[in-house]
């Protein structure tokens, strides 16, 4: 059996299952465009956060490296030498628009096509818009390998389900849903991740294994939006709308989920743009793109609740200075891709507000990012926990918050900053809203 494999992609998903494929013994072959990532790879180093039984990622890379168990590299061409099955993992960005960027897969495929070899098996695992594998890949990787698909080489997809912070742990568990260019495909892909993971394979035909990915991201968009809703028919009857979920969930066939400030990351908030991408405008998903609008509006009524507590105390948003704790996407994430505490920042700048954040797991990018929480919360007039990290348990909050505005407005809706404010017996100087 051939225990060689490429991953072509090595970002947030491809680096956790190169570093996967490498506990399970393979060798791994990782190619990426970006050469300072490259770079830092082979230095053992990496931002991505992710562990694996309790080691950090970085240890994991460190290890495979020194075993010459993985190679990461900018030239394709490498992988073609010393392995014979690719795995794709770039991504297709989405931009504000609902517009899809198709360049990094395109390229992909230009740059596979040209060093693949009779037999080889490309497999995709980016999340698509259903039906480009066929209608774009594929063409793309006969065009340039100047060989048949499906005859004298093989292409398959299986999206990958996993989620960041939890990658390493899911690769090995979770189920796969395959599709394959020809039954032949599927055989091949089936076998290769069948190595990879105790989860069940699922064969499937090629479309259906594409759609699947999206209707998966796209039901938690939808039951986003539904949590969302939730809060604001919550917040006209005056009750806690954490407290009416956990209550509702208590009935066997009730799963609500939680809302925050909005939905980030690559998956969920693109699922509903892939879907009506692959569908032209010959069909609408009206339920699926108000969801949409509903989590994509979520920042914005964070903005309107500051302004309203603001407005309570006398002062108004312009020129005041707000606090955002929190930049990830979400709770113990440093991806900060399509993070709602970053689309905060920014609409609390456009309206005039001075912004500050703090976010201990996410290097300095941002010109409103400080450095300490207490930089951050010093004479702040509101204040805004987007995401909650467990390493914030370390920090001093009563220090920090004792440094904070009279009248600050705080908003945090899941009360992670209830027993400092209440022990710091500081209750007059809050408006607390929300
Ligand atoms: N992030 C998640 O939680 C998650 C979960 C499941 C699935 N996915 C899907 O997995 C895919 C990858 O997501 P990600 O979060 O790792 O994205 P990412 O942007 O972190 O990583 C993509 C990597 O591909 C590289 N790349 C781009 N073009 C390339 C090319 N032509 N050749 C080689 N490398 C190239 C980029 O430099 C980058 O390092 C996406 O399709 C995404 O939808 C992501």
């Amino acid at each position: 059996m051939n225990r060689s494999v490429s991953v072509i992609g090595l970002g947030y998903i491809g680096l956790p299952l190169a570093m996967s494929l490498c506990e399970k013994g393979f060798y791994v072959v990782g190619v990426d465009v970006d050469t300072k990532k490259v770079e830092m790879l082979q230095k053992g180093i990496t931002h991505v956060m992710e562990d694996c039984d309790g080691v950090p990622l970085q240890d994991v890379l460190r290890k495979h490296l020194q075993e010459r168990a993985f190679h990461p590299t900018t030239r394709v061409a490498v992988a073609a030498w010393e392995t014979s099955a690719y795995i794709v993992t770039v991504g297709v960005p989405v931009n504000r628009d609902g517009e899809l960027d198709t360049r990094p897969l395109t390229a992909a495929m230009e740059q596979l096509g040209r060093v693949i070899k009779p037999n080889d098996l490309v497999l995709i695992r980016s999340t698509v818009s259903p039906g480009m594998v066929e209608e774009l890949c594929i063409p793309i990787l006969e065009q340039t390998s100047r060989m048949s698909p499906g005859e004298d080489f093989h292409v398959a997809y299986a999206a990958e389900r996993v989620a960041e912070g939890r990658a390493m742990r899911e690769f090995q568990t979770l189920d796969v849903v395959v599709g394959g260019l020809t039954e032949r495909c599927a055989v091949k892909a089936a076998e290769l991740l069948g190595q990879l993971t105790s989860g069940k394979i699922h064969v499937t035909d090629l479309r259906t294994a594409q759609a699947v990915k999206v209707v998966e991201n796209v039901q938690r968009d939808l039951n986003i939006a539904l949590a969302h809703e939730l809060s604001r028919f919550a917040e006209f009857h005056n009750i806690d709308v954490y407290e009416l979920i956990r209550m509702a969930n208590t009935h066997p066939r009730v799963q609500l989920l939680q809302p925050g400030i909005g939905v980030g990351g690559f998956c969920i908030p693109n699922a509903y743009h892939y879907m009506r991408h692959s569908l032209g405008s010959e069909l609408s998903l009206p339920l699926l793109q108000l969801a949409r609008h509903i989590n994509q509006d979520a920042p914005a009524r964070v903005v309107e609740a500051v302004e309203q507590g603001l407005r309570s105390v006398g002062k108004p948003l312009s020129g005041t200075v707000v606090a955002i704790l929190g930049l990830g996407m979400k709770d113990n994430s440093n991806d900060v891709r399509e993070s709602p505490a970053v689309v905060l920042a920014d609409l609390l700048r456009d309206r005039g507000a001075v912004v500050r954040a703090y976010d201990p797991l996410v290097p300095l990018q941002f010109p409103f990012q400080t450095k300490t929480l207490k930089e951050c919360l010093y004479q702040c007039d509101a204040l805004v926990v987007a995401t909650w990290h467990d390493v914030f348990a370390e920090e001093d909050f009563p220090a920090a918050l004792s440094v904070r505005a009279h009248g600050c407005v705080v908003y945090d809706r899941k009360r992670h900053l209830q027993p400092y404010l209440e022990s710091s017996q500081i209750d007059d100087k809050d408006v607390v809203t929300a």
